[in-house]
């Protein structure tokens, strides 16, 4: 159960947030969960969850390791800092405040497996991809990009995020035979590169418009292994809801 903060929250705020948190998610061992704060706040969250089984993980890495590339924080930085997941290819940085392609996306997911940070890659069609019958192509296109020559065991390191991007702060949650279909896809793509056993052993999270009031029918499908939520994860109490539903 993943919360994915974006632009949200100061360092302070996320103390704030983890005072709380802790407190609900103590002695949770159900399913993991991680939390995606900016990369500001992670040294605040990863002191926050000190002792606990909560991971941090960061929004978005550079594939470099280091050199002059204003702005950019490599997958070695978000390590040393404490973090252990990093997001990768997220729609708002493929649609949004960048143009990231499936090639940045591969140049991250290696970058983030060499330095052993976990990835969860992120694909999800467009709402226009979605109207013209496009989804399938469009997930099969990128998860292929995404995970395109990993060797087995890097394979196993890596979880799928898929976001439907019309799902995504719209409240439009995909239903659950929507989400189940895609991720039964994106599996049967993984058995096809990877084998049966790394497919079932695949965790795929549903993200887009989840809330505490829809997390019970999208996780009675067997397909979901999980969520990545946006705007519900910035509450504490809204959140711990959808870990606990889940
Ligand atoms: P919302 O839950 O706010 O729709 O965001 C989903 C998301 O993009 C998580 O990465």
């Amino acid at each position: 159960m993943a919360g994915n903060w974006k632009m949200y929250k100061t360092p302070q705020e996320t103390a704030i947030f983890f005072e709380r948190f802790n407190s609900l998610a103590d002695g949770w061992e159900k399913s993991d969960i991680v939390l995606f704060p900016p990369a500001i706040d992670i040294p605040a969250a990863v002191a926050a969850v000190n002792g606990t089984n909560i991971g941090i993980g960061g929004q978005n890495i550079y594939w470099s390791k280091e050199g002059a590339f204003t702005g950019e924080i490599s997958a070695d930085m978000f390590l040393a800092a404490g973090a252990s997941w990093v997001l990768i290819g997220h729609s708002e940085r493929r649609h949004v405040v960048t143009s990231e392609t499936d090639a940045d996306v591969l140049k991250k997911t290696q970058a983030a497996l060499g330095a052993g940070l976990r990835p969860i890659i992120c694909v999800g069609e467009r709402l226009e991809e979605h109207k013209a019958g496009k989804t399938n192509e469009v997930l099969i296109k990128q998860f292929a990009a995404g995970v395109a020559g990993l060797t087995e065991e890097q394979f196993a390191q890596v979880v799928i995020a898929y976001e439907p991007v019309w799902a995504i702060g719209t409240g439009q949650t995909a239903t659950p035979e929507i989400a189940a279909a895609a991720h039964r896809l994106i599996r049967q793509e993984a058995d096809r590169r990877f084998g049966g056993e790394a497919a079932e052993q695949l965790r795929i999270l549903y993200g887009g418009s989840v809330k505490p009031d829809n997390i019970v029918g999208l996780m009675k499908e067997d397909q979901l292994d999980g969520t990545l939520v946006g705007g519900a994860s910035l509450d504490p109490d809204s959140f711990f809801k959808i870990v606990k539903a889940a």
